[in-house]
């Protein structure tokens, strides 16, 4: 009985609390919080997988290190990666933009102890885009 009281208690605040919620400016509220640069990407879609550190994790999957990564040193491997993804790799070319890739992708070879100073740019990423026939 106690439980069903909860259960309508709850309910009863959640009708109360939505209509707030409808208006709520930023995060929080309905409208989805697009990431700013490539350091914001990494932490809200790469991060989940390759961890804080980017050292990777191997638990139920393999995830692999991008810290200290050897192979981002060709850009073209680590943009490949990122638009068409590979085995548990998801591919991100129908949800992110080539600049948006192009800017995480610069941040991941400018830190976690890798120091590739050329930045990627939107027409690199839209080269691998068009080559996969998008
Ligand atoms: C759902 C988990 C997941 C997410 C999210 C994810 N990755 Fe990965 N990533 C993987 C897995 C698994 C692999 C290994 C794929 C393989 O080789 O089979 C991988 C491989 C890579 C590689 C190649 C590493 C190597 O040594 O070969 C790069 C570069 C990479 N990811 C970058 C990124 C970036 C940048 C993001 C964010 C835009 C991202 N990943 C998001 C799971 C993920």
């Amino acid at each position: 009985m106690t439980h069903i009281k909860t259960l309508a208690a709850l309910a009863a605040f959640a009708l109360l609390a939505s209509p707030a919620l409808a208006d709520e400016p930023g995060p929080g509220g309905t409208k989805p919080v697009i990431p700013k640069n490539g350091e914001e990407t990494y932490k809200m879609v790469c991060q989940a997988c390759h961890m804080a550190d980017a050292k990777g994790a191997t638990g139920a999957g393999t995830f692999p290190a991008l810290a200290g990564n050897d192979k981002l040193g060709t850009a073209e491997y680590p943009i490949f990666m990122v638009v068409n993804g590979k085995g548990g790799m998801p591919y991100f070319y129908d949800t992110m933009s080539p600049q948006q890739i192009a800017e995480v992708v610069t941040y991941v070879r400018t830190h976690f102890g890798n120091a590739y100073k050329d930045p990627v740019t939107a027409a690199q990423v839209k080269a691998i885009m068009d080559a996969r026939g998008k």
